[in-house]
């Protein structure tokens, strides 16, 4: 009994020995996981130097501080309205459609939507009457 006993405690710390995990060459020299290289900033402007930057630079900071911008997220569309908005409100020049894509898809790219950041803009027709200019509410 007691040599059965002194064998069946052999047997499982040789079973036990056999199944430990030793690291393997391949889990000590897993590769770091992949990030993006972040794009240097414009040390002017404040602007991701990276696409149609300088196009950016070019048709949006004669009125406003690119800050403006840099602060601002949207999705294509929302940086779409913002546009439609300075071109109907604030004399904002139209675009050829070629340069206004590039424009949007260096903002929607560069500066998309983030979870944690102020709420969306309100569209205009939720807005309530501008009370400084009659004429054009809004
Ligand atoms: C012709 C002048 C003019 C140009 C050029 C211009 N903007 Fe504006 N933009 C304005 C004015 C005026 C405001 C309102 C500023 C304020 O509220 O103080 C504004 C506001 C903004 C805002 C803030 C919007 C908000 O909801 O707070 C953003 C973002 C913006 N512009 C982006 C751009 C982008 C992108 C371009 C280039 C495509 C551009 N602007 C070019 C006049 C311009």
């Amino acid at each position: 009994m007691r040599r059965l006993l002194i064998t069946l405690l052999l047997v499982s710390t040789a079973l036990a020995a056999c199944t430990k995990e030793e690291p393997t060459e391949a889990a000590v020299s897993a590769p770091e996981p992949v990030v993006a290289a972040e794009p240097e900033i414009d040390p002017v402007t404040g602007f991701k130097m990276t696409g149609d930057w300088e196009l950016v630079r070019g048709n949006c900071t004669a009125c406003h501080s690119a800050k403006l911008i840099t602060q601002q997220r949207g999705t294509a569309q929302q940086w779409l309205t913002m546009i439609r908005w300075m071109q109907a409100k604030q004399n904002l020049w139209q675009f050829d459609p070629g340069t206004e894509g590039r424009i949007i898809a260096y903002l929607s790219e560069t500066y998309p939507p983030d979870a944690a950041r102020r709420r969306a803009a309100i569209p205009p027709d939720l807005m309530p009457p501008n009370p400084y200019s009659p004429a054009t509410p809004n």
